[in-house]
């Protein structure tokens, strides 16, 4: 039995968060945050709208889109570092619930922006070995909770929103998900972290005062770390399956920054054709970005049947995943 990538969906808040308003906010401007990340906007939830909300809106696209009822779900696997509650339920439990399936298996992943790839891997795993049909992988972040937008240095970055898709069991190899890689390197753990509420910071005052609760970035290390791997990520990928990047007719990274994405593209070789850009319209959502970067190249008719997709990730952990794909929906 194979895995194939069956349809996407996605879902982007419909507030915008511009450069202009950040400018109100922190001491930054709209030159430097265009000039250094190549962001223009992002979208913010309301705040009545949690991460389960913009997921199982996702979700409900991507199963429509697979002409699959939410029924037909086995597994459903929640990629997200801002769950809508912290310990439990999990989010991917809630979805469940908002989709209307009971008697379902579902959890969260937690690989921060590398979430999305990682639940591929996941899917790609439960069906090959015959335990589960039809799953549906989701990253969805309501990143504006853990963000300080007193912090100039992290405020600019990061966007809401959610994506979402359904990889189902196939016995036809040709449209089969041709490999997933992922992995992690907890030595750079200090690099993107989110130091409250857990074990090590409990909720106390004393944290919330510190602002502890918030995203913390070594942005300037983690972007070269990133580029570094991320560029051998997809160089190791497309070599062990003897693959070039002139085949690639979608090269998908993480949306981070601008200048990452241009650095490991020209280094890969890719054509400006190749590469998809979301960054300067929805800025770093996290383990959103991925999938709503494939449901824009969808949406907009330049994603068809059997073109083949490259994603390549990078976040907290450090983690990092790179999948080679042809698109298996209609
Ligand atoms: N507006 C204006 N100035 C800013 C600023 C802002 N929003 N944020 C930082 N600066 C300042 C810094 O204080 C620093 O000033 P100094 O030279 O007086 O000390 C200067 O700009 C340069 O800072 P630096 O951090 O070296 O800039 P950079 O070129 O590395 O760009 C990031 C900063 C965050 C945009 C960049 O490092 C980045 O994108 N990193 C990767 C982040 C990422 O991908 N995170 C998620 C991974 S999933």
């Amino acid at each position: 039995m194979f895995a194939k990538f069956h349809s996407i969906g996605a879902y982007a808040p419909s507030n915008v968060l511009s450069n202009a308003d950040l400018e109100k906010m922190v001491d930054t401007s709209d030159e430097w945050i265009l000039k250094r990340t190549g962001i223009r906007e992002r979208r913010i939830a309301n705040s009545d709208e949690v991460t389960s909300d913009m997921g199982a809106i996702a979700s409900k696209i991507a199963i429509k889109r697979a002409k699959l009822e939410p029924q037909d779900i086995d597994l459903i696997v929640c990629a997200t570092v801002t769950p809508d509650y912290f310990n439990m339920p999990s989010t991917a439990c809630i979805i469940a619930d908002k989709l209307g399936v009971r008697d379902v298996q579902a959890f969260d992943i937690s690989a921060a922006c590398s979430g999305f790839v990682y639940g591929l891997s996941v899917a790609k795993a439960f069906i090959e070995s015959g335990m589960k049909k039809h799953v549906l992988v989701i990253g969805a972040e309501k990143f504006s909770s853990i963000v300080d937008y007193r912090d100039r240095t992290t405020c600019i970055l990061f966007g809401d929103g959610a994506g979402a898709c359904v990889i189902s069991a196939t016995e036809d190899r040709s449209e089969a998900i041709i490999d997933v890689n992922a992995s992690a390197d907890g030595s750079y753990a200090d690099f993107l972290v989110t130091p409250a509420p857990g074990s090590v910071n409990p909720l106390t005052q004393k944290v919330l005062d510190e602002g502890l609760n918030f995203v913390k970035m070594r942005g300037n290390e983690t972007f070269k770390l990133a580029v570094k791997t991320l560029t051998k990520d997809v160089r190791d990928i497309l070599k062990k399956n003897g693959i070039n990047s002139s085949d690639i007719d979608h090269f998908i990274p993480h949306q981070a920054n601008y200048r990452i994405i241009k650095a490991v593209g020209d280094a890969l070789k890719m054509t400006e054709r190749q590469v998809v850009l979301t960054i300067q319209k929805y800025g770093n959502t996290s383990a959103a970005s991925i999938p709503m970067a494939i449901n824009d190249i969808y949406e907009a008719g330049r994603l068809k049947r059997g073109e083949l997709m490259l994603l390549d990730t990078f976040g907290g952990g450090l983690t990092w995943a790179s999948a080679i794909l042809p698109f298996g929906g209609d």
